[in-house]
């Protein structure tokens, strides 16, 4: 099952830690594919292909299975499609008795559905030949987060067992599925759901293990690791990447 030379498609892969893991599958030879909302994902596509990287973008809704599929057959027909990363993902703060029944579709659309069609679409290509899915989960699908966000908590743990179950049902299809769990990271996500983004520096300095906060190259890395041949033995495991911050 070797990646090199490969199909990736990287949801979510505009920015943010997306556009770390599509530029570090990109450098180890893989032919990577962003797929984002509108036409997001190719100002980022056109700097890392003028970096000598073999990136294209593509629109993409993950809140839509047929555009997922699309996406998917797009890919193959430029390369096999041998890394499916499910990264795509939205959070806010509220208050759980404010959230409306829209607002908590929206997310569970993006962050739930989107990953489960993402799998079934990759899973469906990759059938016969094998594969690797790596889910983004984070550290709020283990402990709630420090603010009220207990949809996006509750999207996140449900990635954690999605990854799990996919894992078990798609083992002897040679497919495997992983997530990372990344902790709290420095990117617009972050900061566009903090009022403060000083709260940011002294969370790192107080409750983080290791000192600082999470960088988009951590996640990307651990992500080039569960869909290497390196993890050919790994499936169904979510690697927390949170400087500590859970233990
Ligand atoms: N930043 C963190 O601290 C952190 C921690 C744990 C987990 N995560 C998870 O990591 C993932 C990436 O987060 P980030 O911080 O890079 O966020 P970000 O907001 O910087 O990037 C998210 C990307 O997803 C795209 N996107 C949103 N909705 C989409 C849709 N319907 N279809 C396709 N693309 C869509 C956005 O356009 C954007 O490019 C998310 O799943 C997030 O929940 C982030």
């Amino acid at each position: 099952m070797t990646q090199q030379g490969s199909g990736a498609l990287v949801t979510g892969g505009a920015r943010g830690i997306g556009r770390a893991i599509a530029e570090r599958l990109a450098r180890r030879g893989d032919t990577v594919f962003i797929g984002d909302l509108g036409a997001t994902g190719a100002a980022t596509a056109a700097e890392l292909s003028a970096a000598g990287l073999s990136v294209q973008a593509m629109e993409l809704d993950v809140r839509e299975p047929e555009s997922l599929a699309e996406a998917v057959a797009s890919v193959e027909e430029v390369a096999p499609l041998a890394t499916m990363v499910n990264n795509a993902g939205v959070g806010w703060i509220r208050p759980l008795i404010e959230v409306t029944p829209q607002q908590f579709d929206d997310l569970m659309a993006v962050n739930l559905r989107g990953v489960f069609f993402g799998i079934q679409a990759a899973a469906r290509a990759m059938a016969g030949r094998g594969g690797c899915i790596v889910n983004t989960a984070s550290t709020s699908g283990f402990t709630a987060s420090t603010t009220p966000m207990v949809p996006y908590d509750t999207s996140k743990g449900a990635v954690r067992m999605l990854t799990i179950a996919a894992a078990r049902e798609l083992a002897p299809a040679g497919i495997r599925v992983n997530a990372v769990a990344p902790g709290t990271v420095d990117t617009d996500l972050t900061r566009s759901i903090l009022d403060d983004p000083g709260v940011l520096e002294s969370q790192a300095a107080e409750r983080i293990p290791l000192g600082r906060l999470g960088r988009v190259t951590d996640i990307a890395a651990a992500v080039d690791f569960l869909s290497s041949a390196d993890a050919s033995y790994v499936t169904g495991h979510v690697l927390v990447v949170d400087g500590g911050w859970l233990t």
